[in-house]
């Protein structure tokens, strides 16, 4: 019988310095789950409505929280997203809570995210997968890890949506995932697309580890425990969803996932920072268009003529002006 530990006092948390090193010891491929079925997207704004439609039209079992009752209203009656009524028994929570101050678009704020987090913390089964999909500041998705008391899986796959252009750039489009340890990534990789491939971003480990499966363990929430035993021979456990036959599916359960291609990353950060670090590049390059169209105007320059010959430079391209600068992504992200 293997002694239990807790994750926190059998681990420390603090990242290793190598780049594919995580917290808790590496799973083997086989052990990832083999089916999610009852989504929850919490936030269900601009973002998580297209979200929550095209979750439930990949076959799963979709469900909607959203502080505002007008925008969950919304979602039931244009998408026929469920209400959830309580948080409990969900195998994958989809956080797109606004991350901005209500009142000021300009600041970041995560407190919303956090009451959300702090929810599913009380109400979860173990070993389901808590994924943020909202812009976050560096350090969000280690926070939230810890506030679930390591005993659910967290992932960030930030959005590249774009409003204007939803067929081709919508949610389903290449994204980066980061997951807080190394097994969050692997049951992210599953329900995003599929696979539990990694591009070999898993597989180098600074303490080697053994892993045992030990389905006598099955806890009542319907998952299965992993055991992983540490470097320093204490046991932890880790509990993944267990597989839920769909309607569709009698005896033989079939994987459904999201089926987005997904870009991994080793560290969870770099995904946070990724999301960032797009929206200031994309700041940059618009106030430079509309900045230069103006410099234009006070100048009597044909500002079209003068793109259009810049743009001939094999490492130039130098945006269409449109109406400045701003929205409530990029200013709070840059
Ligand atoms: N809209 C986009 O084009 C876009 C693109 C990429 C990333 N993002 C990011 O996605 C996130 C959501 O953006 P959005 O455009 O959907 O915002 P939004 O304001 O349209 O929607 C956010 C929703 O979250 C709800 N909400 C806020 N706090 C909540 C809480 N504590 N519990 C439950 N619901 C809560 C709000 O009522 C609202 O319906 C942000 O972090 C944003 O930066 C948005």
């Amino acid at each position: 019988m293997l002694k239990k530990a807790t994750l926190k006092s059998a681990v420390p948390y603090t990242r290793a310095t190598t780049t594919t090193t995580t917290n808790l010891e590496s799973m083997n491929e086989q052990q990832i789950p083999a089916q999610f079925n009852k989504i929850l997207i919490v936030g269900l704004g601009q973002l998580g409505l297209p979200v929550a439609k095209y979750v439930k039209e990949r076959g799963f079992d979709a469900y909607g929280y959203d502080i505002s009752p007008k925008a969950m209203d919304r979602a039931e009656k244009t998408a026929a997203i469920k209400k959830a009524t309580d948080f409990g028994e969900f195998d994958v929570y989809i956080l797109c809570v606004s991350t901005h101050k209500p009142e000021d678009m300009f600041s970041p704020q995560i407190d919303g995210l956090f009451s959300i987090v702090e929810r599913i913390s009380k109400e979860a089964k173990n070993g389901a997968l808590v994924s943020i999909e909202s812009t976050i500041p560096k350090g969000t998705s280690k926070k939230v890890f810890e506030m679930l008391n390591h005993r659910l899986h967290v992932a960030h796959a930030p959005h590249r949506w774009y409003a204007l252009e939803e067929k081709e750039h919508g949610v389903n489009q290449l994204r980066v995932v980061g997951g807080v340890c190394n097994c969050c990534l692997k049951v992210a990789l599953q329900f995003y697309d599929g696979s539990s491939t990694n591009n070999g971003i898993l597989s180098d480990h600074s303490t080697p580890a053994s892993t045992i499966i030990d389905d006598n363990n099955s806890n009542s929430n319907n998952s299965s425990v992993t055991h992983h035993i540490t470097s320093t021979g204490d046991t932890i456990d880790i509990s993944l969803p267990t597989p839920t036959p769909t309607s569709t599916s009698s005896s033989t359960s079939t994987t459904i996932s999201l089926g987005i291609p997904m870009h991994p990353v080793s560290e969870v950060e770099v995904a946070e920072i990724t999301k960032i670090v797009e929206n200031a590049d994309r700041y940059l390059q618009i106030s430079f268009a509309e900045d230069l169209y103006l410099y234009c105007q006070a100048n009597n320059i044909n500002f079209g003529e003068l793109r259009e010959a810049l743009n001939t430079k094999w490492n130039v391209n130098i945006l269409e002006p449109r109406d400045g600068i701003g929205g409530h992504c990029l200013p709070k992200d840059f």
